[in-house]
């Protein structure tokens, strides 16, 4: 057993030709907010894809909730991923065809919940998002901000352990980012989520419990901040 979220144990990562994390060591306890910044390149996307399981590393290990990914079969680690990581990107990547309700609801369908109570949850979380009144729009008929919050809402209908967010603010204007931020940790509060956040904005880290700054694909220094 294990009293934190998240893992990663001495965690190397190379593309075909770059090796972007050589050898980084994490850990996240619940709740914690956590800010992954750095010099362009230094590996942080490649450290959130690695970490949520969507990237697998060459060396190393990452526990979610006290669990290796590795040792995991297939299925199992699909369900631990599903339902204790939510993930938000910097363009919302939401499905484009679906509905802002269907976006969100998809987690939970995927979970095998039924439709009602799926959209049930889904509308819930629009509505502490602020965008409950486009919830029949789709994406490509609103703006980046309201995308990025029904993201937000997706990421967290599933009641996750842990949000990685890789410049979640990253497309929005400085208030909108602002706003986004304070929307993104109220909330992993009221979720009791932990969040791992990668940004290159001193002002967003400043809203983390703790800066991990990487450089090369190492850990420079760690600082905490409140
Ligand atoms: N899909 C990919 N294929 C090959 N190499 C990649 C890929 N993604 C990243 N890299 C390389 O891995 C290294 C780390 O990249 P990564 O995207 O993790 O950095 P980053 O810190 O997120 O940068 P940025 O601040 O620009 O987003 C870089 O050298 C980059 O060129
Ligand atoms: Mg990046």
């Amino acid at each position: 057993m294990t009293d934190l979220a998240l893992e990663l144990l001495r965690v190397e990562y190379s593309y075909r030709r770059d090796t972007a994390l050589r050898g980084v060591s994490l850990s996240v306890k619940p709740g914690e907010v956590v800010a992954i910044t750095g010099p362009s390149g230094c590996g942080k996307s490649t450290l959130l894809h690695v970490a949520a399981g969507i990237l697998r590393p060459q060396a190393g290990a990452i526990k979610l909730m006290g669990r290796n990914l590795a040792e995991l079969p297939e299925a199992d680690r699909t369900r631990l991923r599903r339902t204790q990581a939510g993930v938000v990107l910097q363009f919302g990547q939401l499905v484009p065809d679906l509905t802002l309700l269907d976006n969100v609801a998809l987690p939970l369908l995927l979970e095998g919940h039924d439709r009602a109570s799926a959209r049930r949850a889904a509308q819930e979380w629009l509505e502490r998002v602020g965008v409950a009144a486009d919830a029949d729009a789709v994406p490509g008929e609103l703006s980046g901000g309201q995308n990025q919050r029904a993201a937000v809402a997706r990421a967290l209908v599933t009641g996750p352990a842990i949000v990685f967010a890789d410049e979640p603010t990253g497309s929005l204007d400085s208030h909108a980012g602002e706003q986004m931020m304070e929307l993104l940790l109220s909330s992993v509060r009221t979720g009791g989520s932990a969040l791992v956040l990668v940004t290159h904005d001193n002002l967003i880290a400043s809203y983390a419990d703790r800066e991990v700054r990487l450089r090369d694909g190492v850990i420079q220094h760690e600082v905490a901040l409140s």
